[in-house]
């Protein structure tokens, strides 16, 4: 088995999840790094590869020449995908670049700047027929696996109720302009139209909607900045609908003084609840109103194959977001190595977050920022073009 290469746009020197992409990508000695362009700032995008210890001429100080340069060298040299790591005004602009040059990517979310690219994105990858990989990192937790399991078999039944919220605190104060992370988060015009509900809310979406198997059809939302100043939202609750009927409330913030990243969600069958905490994340508790709550935890014989499929270590030994970035890096890796070989992806591969999934994320924040804006209650998720994950 061959190592998958990868390519890396962002991640320089001072980034936030550019590194931890590398960590999960080598944890499992199935992908490596052999190229990338670091910053938009061509010097740095230099020192942060050589930093890296990539040979000199595989850093490089734009990305389109990146494309360019990769796509020219001899097939078993050349990167097969490209992770993107920048800020979300560049992902549609990079995967392009890299679809165009016969390239798989893997994006960090939230997919593009908005809706109207994303359809751009779809028809891009569509006509590429490389792979499209979105990480939403919670997915790649064998509890949200085990979840979702327990889900599909029935074992809540019909699902009433799912209530999912995000806290953080880390917007809470007044913008400071040398936060690198901040200061693009909460600019239109490298954010997008939403800063938290882009940021988070779409990771609290996708779990709601990936645990219960269930889509949003309409929503009604109340999101906005608190710290003055701001023009996008730091803050917000929506209340969902869902297509068999279940109700739902989203709760996404950035102002939550003292929170650290606190995703967590509970849903409620007619049979039985679940609860998942990010914070606390080798466990999942079961609820039910004829006996005591269960608390599931990782590693045990017992659950379900795919949870154990994404855990290395035993009980006990504490496994989190590294990790579970590491699984969707796996997954994509065997994406790859699928199409390689003419058969379908095993396992998870086959489920990881996609175009589909990126698309409803968009539409999401659309909505959301409609819905907020606009005087009716009840707003619609823009329909879904349909599954074409290449
Ligand atoms: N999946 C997750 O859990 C998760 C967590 C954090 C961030 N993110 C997403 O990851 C992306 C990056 O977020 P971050 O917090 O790491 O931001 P960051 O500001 O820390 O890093 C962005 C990087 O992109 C680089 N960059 C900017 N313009 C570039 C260009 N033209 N060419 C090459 N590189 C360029 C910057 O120099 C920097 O190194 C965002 O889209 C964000 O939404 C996802």
């Amino acid at each position: 088995m061959r190592k998958i290469r990868m390519g890396m746009v962002g991640g320089g020197d001072g980034a936030f999840i550019g590194a931890v992409h590398r960590i999960a990508a080598a944890m499992d000695s199935r992908v490596e790094l052999v190229c990338g362009c670091f910053s938009g700032d061509p010097e740095r995008a230099l020192s942060s590869g050589q930093a890296l210890g990539l040979e000199t001429d595989r850093v490089y100080s734009d990305y389109h020449t990146m494309m360019g340069m990769e796509a020219a060298l001899a097939a078993d040299r050349r990167m097969d995908f490209v992770t993107i790591v920048t800020p979300n005004h560049l992902h549609l602009p990079v995967a392009k670049a890299a679809f165009e040059q016969g390239f798989h990517v893997l994006s960090d979310k939230p997919a593009t700047l908005n809706l109207a690219e994303m359809k751009e994105l779809m028809a891009v990858a569509e006509s590429s027929g490389k792979l499209y990989g979105l990480t939403h990192t919670y997915l790649g937790y064998p509890m949200v696996q085990e979840a979702r399991q327990r889900v599909e078999r029935g074992e809540l039944g019909t699902i009433r109720k799912l209530i999912v919220e995000y806290s953080q605190g880390w917007l809470a104060a007044a913008d400071d302009p040398n936060n690198k992370q901040a200061a693009w988060r909460i600019d239109p015009r490298q954010a997008g139209e939403s800063c938290c509900m882009a940021d988070i809310g779409s990771h609290a979406f996708n779990l709601a909607e990936a645990i219960s198997g269930l889509k949003v059809t309409e929503l009604c939302a109340d999101i906005g900045p608190l710290v003055p100043g701001r023009q996008l939202d730091d803050d917000g609750t929506a209340m969902l609908r869902f297509d068999n009927g279940a109700r739902g409330v989203l709760i996404a913030s950035q102002v939550s003084v003292g929170e650290e990243n606190n995703l967590q969600i509970r849903i409620y069958g007619d049979r039985g609840g679940l609860q998942w905490q990010q914070e606390q994340p080798n466990s999942l508790k079961l609820m039910y109103n004829d006996q005591p709550a269960q608390i599931v935890r990782t590693g045990w014989s017992g659950t379900s194959e795919a949870s154990c499929s994404l855990t290395r270590t035993p009980a006990g030994h504490p496994e989190g977001y590294l990790e579970a970035f590491a699984n969707l890096y796996l997954q994509f890796a065997e994406r790859i190595a699928a199409a390689e070989e003419g058969r379908p992806p095993a396992g998870l591969a086959s489920s990881m977050p996609g175009l589909s999934d990126a698309y409803r994320g968009m539409a999401f924040i659309e909505a959301v920022v409609a819905a907020s804006a606009g005087g009716d209650k009840w707003h619609s998720l823009k329909d879904h073009p349909g599954n074409t994950e290449a």
